[in-house]
């Protein structure tokens, strides 16, 4: 493409506030993206062919930044100065047709790009990251994600540094140039929004292998790394085709290219990217050897690569409106990659790992100054907002969803979702109303989750009317304020739940205007700041055994010593029994810190024993039961902090479990120590 005006954008633009309710539909529809791009480190030049098609009355806007323009074409002439406006933000241009062929010729400097977004050279090789707004730092366009086009791509580099060319979609041929360079072009059928393009150029080597989809797709699948780290791919190459064969199997939902490639980078900002048909990796979530790795390595690696690879349905093929929908994609795959880790092992140690992870970072952020709902109203930066509430509360809110349809509802929500919503960008209204209409539910109150920030406390009290053999259990919520959110509304919260008689058994559980008692396990809902439910035929006083399987992400108050006690004795729930030690032992603990004493607890030596005892055929999950609090998790009861008194207490009640059970444990450590290979 000739020359016609060359200007520069200036940068780094001011930075200025968007609004969920200023979202305005898009001006320009992009039905096609034809990229050609010559790489080199200093000096790549991006040319791009976008066809257009106008859906409102008003200007195109194109979103660029630190982009040298060399050239513009409308319709194949040269698009005059005057005809176009350029400045730290981007290109607009007043007048134009209802269709038309808009190209663009830009020059990059990928060796100088230190931010690591957009495309950048990391040990030589090229790499991307678009998500949220890099694809604006590659090319002129409408980089937001509710624009979905058909890339097709093509690559030109030396052939010596760069004998790797890597895009979206499907290979579509590549050859020799004269020059010493080669190319390759890449076709990605499926129309996608600019977050997802990806490239990644370089000297690497592939570790491959195939996955057969259940209608007979045969994928080839690669992980790029560099030489010498072949061997290290095992566990990353094995949870990818657990992960592709576990959503055919939950949800019908299979890998739509020929191809997946992933590819490992050592300088990269987020853990992993979904970019379509080819994920980008910080190497610590691919590499990983037997004689170096921990288990936390190995869980790592399986957590990520499942949750990138499930993004291409809930992420990809249905994409997000704008970037307040970010949960939509992040909650919801961060809740598949959850159930498909517990479905591989112990969905209790998993259900344990997720909550303590979800109280040690996303309840201090919703108690703290940055407190924000799931789905935020207003940002500055949007890459200020991939936090453990729009990933970590977000999954939970779809897990409430699902406790509160039930599975079979929540399956076939998710089908309507994706059908509905397949090739388009969708809001978390969708979302939640493919659920409704899925379970015949009424979800208009859910919605609060998301638009409300704070933890709330739910907190118990109960009588028992033994005349009557009735049972009343009452259910109390309250948000705190949090910034710009003094007033808080009530949440629907979903309890799971169970009785218990005096020896630890489950009693039925019939409320008031039922004819049958439920199960061993069933769901209240308090939708309201308070509210009552009255059990009848009662033939004892219960212990209430509440948020089993932590149907909700809330604090539970209310409930004593005695009963926390009993309820990890006995509670058939084993995440409740889990919780409940260690709640008690908190109390425990904080008793001896504030009296400078040891502990000396005869309940915490019971827990303890029974863990070893009871529940032998999980040995993760006793691991967990028999855990003391952390000094962490002790601090953050404590309003003010006495890490010494912590430290104290602790150490005490090691000791002390040390020297009553030692020959307990010297037998559990004898029994597991001859468990053969790696396991
Ligand atoms: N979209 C990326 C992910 O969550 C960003 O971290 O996988
Ligand atoms: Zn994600």
């Amino acid at each position: 493409m000739p020359d016609t005006h060359v200007a520069q954008a200036a940068s780094p633009p001011e930075v200025r506030e968007v609004r969920l309710q200023d979202y305005r539909p898009p001006v320009f529809r992009v039905d096609t993206v034809d990229l050609h791009i010559r790489l080199h480190e200093m000096r790549t030049v991006v040319r791009a062919a976008l066809v257009l098609r106008r859906a409102a009355p008003g200007p195109l806007q194109l979103d660029g930044e630190g982009l040298e323009l060399l050239a513009i074409r409308l319709d194949g002439a040269p698009l005059p100065p005057d005809r176009y406006a350029l400045d730290a933000h981007g290109l607009t241009i007043d007048t134009l047709p209802d269709s038309c062929r808009l190209e663009t010729e830009v020059a990059i400097n990928p060796g100088a790009n230190t931010l690591l977004s957009g495309l950048y050279v990391s040990g030589g090789n090229f790499y991307t990251q678009c998500e949220a707004e890099g694809f604006r730092r590659i090319t002129f366009f409408p980089d937001r994600p509710d624009v979905l086009a058909r890339y097709t791509t093509t690559l030109v580099a030396d052939a010596a540094r760069c004998p790797v060319l890597l895009s979206n979609g499907n290979p579509d041929g590549e050859g020799r140039n004269e020059d010493g360079t080669h190319w390759a072009r890449w076709v990605d059928p499926h129309p996608k929004p600019a977050y997802l393009f990806a490239v990644v150029a370089g000297d690497l080597v592939a570790v491959r292998d195939r996955f057969r989809t259940r209608s007979g797709r045969d994928v080839a699948l690669a992980i790029w790394v560099r030489e010498g780290d072949q061997h290290k791919c095992d566990h990353a190459m094995w949870s990818l085709k657990t992960s592709m064969k576990w959503d055919e199997d939950t949800y019908g939902l299979e890998y739509d290219l020929d191809v997946f490639n992933i590819a490992a980078v050592s300088d990269f900002n987020m853990g992993a990217m979904e970019n379509k048909g080819l994920n980008v990796f910080n190497t610590k979530y691919v590499l990983a050897r037997p004689e170096t790795a921990t288990d936390a390595d190995y869980q790592g690696i399986e957590t990520v690569i499942s949750h990138e690879y499930f993004h291409n349905w809930t992420g990809n093929r249905v994409t997000c409106r704008d970037w307040f929908q970010l949960s939509l994609k992040e909650g919801l795959t961060v809740f598949r990659d959850q159930t498909f880790t517990a479905d591989l092992g112990s969905e209790a140690v998993k259900r344990i790992s997720d909550v303590v992870r979800l109280r040690a970072a996303q309840f201090p952020e919703d108690a703290g100054p940055l407190a924000h709902p799931v789905r935020p109203d207003r940002y500055r930066k949007i890459d200020n907002f991939y936090t453990a509430t729009v990933y970590q509360k977000g999954a939970e809110v779809i897990r409430m969803l699902r406790t509160l349809i039930g599975t079979e509802a929540f399956r076939r929500g998710m089908d309507l979702y994706i059908a509905r919503n397949d090739n388009s960008a969708a809001t978390i209204e969708d979302f939640v109303a493919a659920m409704a209409e899925a379970s015949g539910r009424d979800l208009s109150a859910f919605m609060t989750w998301y638009d409300q920030a704070g933890t709330p406390t739910l907190t118990v009290s109960d009588a028992y009317d033994a005349a009557a053999r009735r049972y009343t259990l009452t259910l109390r919520q309250e948000t705190a304020p949090t910034p710009n959110q003094p007033d808080k509304r009530p949440v629907m919260i979903p309890v799971a739940m169970g009785l218990l008689d005096p020896s630890g058994g489950a009693l039925p559980m019939r409320l008031a205007g039922e004819n049958e008692a439920g199960a061993a396990t069933r769901v209240i809902t308090l939708d309201a700041a308070e509210r009552q439910f009255v059990f009848e035929d009662v033939p004892v006083p219960p212990v209430p055994s509440l948020l089993r399987g932590f149907s909700a992400p809330v604090r539970l108050a209310g409930l004593s010593r005695e009963r926390l006690r009993f309820l990890a004795a006995h509670d058939s729930d084993p995440f409740v029994r889990w919780d409940s030690g260690q709640h008690y032992m908190t109390d425990v603990l904080l008793d001896a810190v504030a009296a400078g004493r040891d502990v000396d607890d005869a309940g915490i030596l019971d827990i303890v024993a029974n863990a070893l005892g009871a529940h032998g055929r999980d040995p993760a999950l006793v691991a967990e039961v028999l855990t003391l609090p952390s000094e962490a998790a002790l601090a953050d009861a404590m309003a003010t902090v006495d890490p010494d008194g912590i430290h104290r207490a602790r150490e005490s009640a090691r000791r002390a479990i040390g020297h009553a059970l030692r020959d307990r444990f010297a037998r559990t450590y004898d029994a597991l120590t001859d468990t053969g290979p790696y396991a």
